[in-house]
């Protein structure tokens, strides 16, 4: 079975889908995406991720390209002709096509849509929990607004490169002072020496991460300490756990940050404790 792209309308082969080079998402990075995760053949945690679509699409003043129900229906389409039963969904909505200049286009054109969706590895999932994965730290280079998820991705594909010279899996992003921000495509926790869990607070600093929230929700319904605030590399080099969240990886543990071992080096009860209670969560 071949790959199906949902393209402006139609649904179309992958290896043939096209967007024209005058798209402004290809010319200017002027483009926001959002990312579903799949499990079951279905959708999860979807209206978290349709809400952060509406929001970076009104925070970049593009025009949505339809409602939330029509673009439900367009993901599950694409879910279903490319039978992912565990993977993800990709959208991609760019401010459309235009002759290259800076300004918007005027009067405005019409938003370029773009949907895929492709299965993950459950195997290579499962490896990642069993075993835990490194993450390196790397100084945030981005810029201020990274509540917006943007398809302006540079500075995380550079460091993602790096962490991969480097044997891990993600890299975890500095401020200036030493804090953690968040990972290239996930949120940075650690569970601190007293037990509490702790992950950076929400602003324009990182993006406001759904599985995140979910992990949250969770973690105060499970009466774990929860403290939103920062916290350096040092801490989580020296913490009980340290884990990420993310759509297409939900809970994965931390185990070695840099080249400190997390606690002894495995993945930790916390950490484990709400992947479990993430994964029975209902549709
Ligand atoms: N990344 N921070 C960043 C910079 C991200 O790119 C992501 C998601 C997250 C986690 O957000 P959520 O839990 O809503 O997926 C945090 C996606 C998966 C990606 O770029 O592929």
């Amino acid at each position: 079975m071949s790959a199906i792209a949902y393209v402006d309308g139609a649904y179309v082969a992958l290896r043939t889908a096209r967007v024209s080079i005058e798209d402004r998402g290809f010319q200017f990075g002027d483009a926001v995406y959002e990312v579903w995760p799949v499990r079951g053949g279905l959708l999860r945690d979807c209206d978290g991720h349709m809400a952060r679509l509406y929001r970076s699409l009104s925070e970049l003043l593009i025009a949505p390209p339809m409602g939330p129900a029509a673009l439900r229906a367009v993901l599950r389409e694409t879910v279903r002709r490319n039978r992912v039963r565990n993977g993800m969904a990709y959208l991609q909505v760019s401010r459309g096509r235009a002759p290259r200049d800076h300004t918007f286009p005027s009067p405005p054109v019409r938003p370029t849509v773009v949907v895929t969706a492709k299965a993950l590895s459950a195997k290579a999932q499962n490896a990642r929990v069993e075993n835990g994965v490194k993450v390196t730290t790397a100084p945030d280079i981005r810029w201020a607004r990274r509540d917006i998820k943007s398809v302006n991705l540079l500075a995380n594909v550079l460091a993602r490169q790096a962490a991969k010279e480097d044997d891990a899996f993600e890299a975890w992003l500095l401020d200036g002072e030493g804090f953690v921000t968040e990972g290239t495509a996930s949120n940075a926790w650690i569970v601190d020496a007293s037990g509490a869990l702790r992950t950076r607070p929400l602003s324009n600093d990182i993006l406001h991460g759904v599985t995140r929230a979910t992990v949250l929700q969770l973690a105060r319904e499970r009466h774990v300490k929860v403290i939103e605030a920062p916290f350096t590399a040092a801490d989580a080099k020296t913490a009980r756990e340290a884990f990420m969240t993310g759509a297409t990886n939900p809970i994965v543990p931390v185990v070695v940050i840099d080249d400190a071992k997390v606690s002894d080096g495995k993945p930790g009860p916390v950490t484990l404790a709400l992947r479990r209670a993430y994964l029975a969560l209902p549709a």
